[in-house]
């Protein structure tokens, strides 16, 4: 039996996104999704046995709140039978609950870590539904490139998968508005959103927009890419806005970026905008237009960082 096993997840953003839960304590989703994988951000996660009474998380070399991740390990211990307490140390390489999809690439991390401690058979599609009892995102970041997350109707066909392994020459600036965590959690957020009255035309609406983003993908057309993934988003960031209690993750800085972008798109350039839970902007654009665009953006906006961030890989044991 090994001691110690360390492994390396990317965090993935949604470009057709996951915004509501038809199930809370599976993590079933209420819509299907698609995402690209990040070659810059990601996060790695050592699992070992522990004497210790409790499962423990070090976080960045600090000692904090293992609430989630026992809650995690305590389904496996259900799903897998028992096994003795872990002590999980981890490193983000991604600002933590800021909408970076901290979520995704530390529970994606955790699983693939865990099936390599239990000596597990390393079916990624076992570990995708694993990875989304964690954090429903997660699920897809066991993949490199697109996955589709199929939203099924239960546990067993709820899991993500590639859907194009191939880097279509999708960029991806990460305006850093704020790299504080957030008050207003993923897992609360869409609950929320869950309860404005448009919701249901979202999720319709999402089908549609799923299926025209595969043959956007398919065709590396990255202009429809962009247009769909902006649509999707501005209208998933809408149902926060009209449900019973109203919030919002932007604030004025994440509005002037996407105003910034609609402007460099009307003159000509390839700028497109998607935000995940969090004041955070990533400008979509592609290979030959990022530079360009990342010096406009740096220009326009001289107080936030820049990340230029493409197509990542699969999960990794280190
Ligand atoms: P994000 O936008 O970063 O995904 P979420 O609200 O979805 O934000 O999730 C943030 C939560 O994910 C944190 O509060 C914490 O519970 C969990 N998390 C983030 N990074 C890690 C990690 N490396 N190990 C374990 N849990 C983590
Ligand atoms: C806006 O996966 O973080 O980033 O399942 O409750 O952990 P939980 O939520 P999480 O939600 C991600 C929401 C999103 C869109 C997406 O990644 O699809
Ligand atoms: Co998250």
């Amino acid at each position: 039996m090994k001691n110690i096993v360390t492994a390396r997840a990317h965090t993935n953003i949604a470009l057709i996104k996951y915004w509501g839960k038809a199930d809370l304590a599976l993590n079933i989703p209420t819509t299907s999704s698609l995402s690209m994988t990040l070659d810059q951000f990601y996060t790695t996660t050592s699992v070992a046995f522990t004497q210790e009474p409790s499962d423990s998380l070090i976080l960045n070399a600090e000692a904090v709140d293992a609430t989630r991740v026992g809650q995690f390990l305590e389904m496996m211990r259900g799903k897998y039978g028992d096994f003795p307490k872990i002590a999980v140390r981890s490193e983000n390489h991604v600002p933590t609950a800021a909408g970076l999809a901290s979520s995704a690439s530390s529970f994606a991390a955790l699983t693939v870590a865990m099936f390599g401690l239990l000596d597990l058979p390393k079916d990624e599609q076992e570990m995708s539904r694993l990875a989304r009892r964690g954090s429903g995102s997660a699920s897809r970041s066991i993949f490199g490139n697109f996955a589709v997350w199929n939203k099924g109707v239960d546990d067993q066909s709820s899991f993500a998968e590639s859907f194009h392994n191939e880097d279509i020459g999708l960029s991806m600036i990460v305006a850093e508005i704020s790299a504080e965590q957030k008050k207003m959690s993923s897992t609360k957020g869409m609950q929320l959103a869950q309860t404005a009255p448009t919701y249901a035309a979202w999720v319709e609406k999402s089908a549609h927009q799923l299926e025209e983003m595969k043959k956007a993908i398919l065709h590396a057309d990255i202009e429809k890419v962009g247009l769909i993934a902006q649509d999707n988003a501005l209208g998933m960031h809408e149902q926060n806005r009209l449900c019973r209690e109203p919030f919002d993750y932007f604030t004025a800085q994440t509005q002037a970026v996407i105003d910034f972008a609609k402007t460099c798109y009307r003159q000509g350039l390839l700028a497109f905008v998607t935000i995940d839970a969090g004041p955070n902007v990533k400008i979509i654009t592609d290979r030959a237009s990022e530079r360009r665009l990342l010096e406009k953006f740096q220009a326009e906006f001289p107080d936030l960082t820049f990340d230029v961030a493409r197509a990542g890989g699969a999960y990794e044991y280190l």
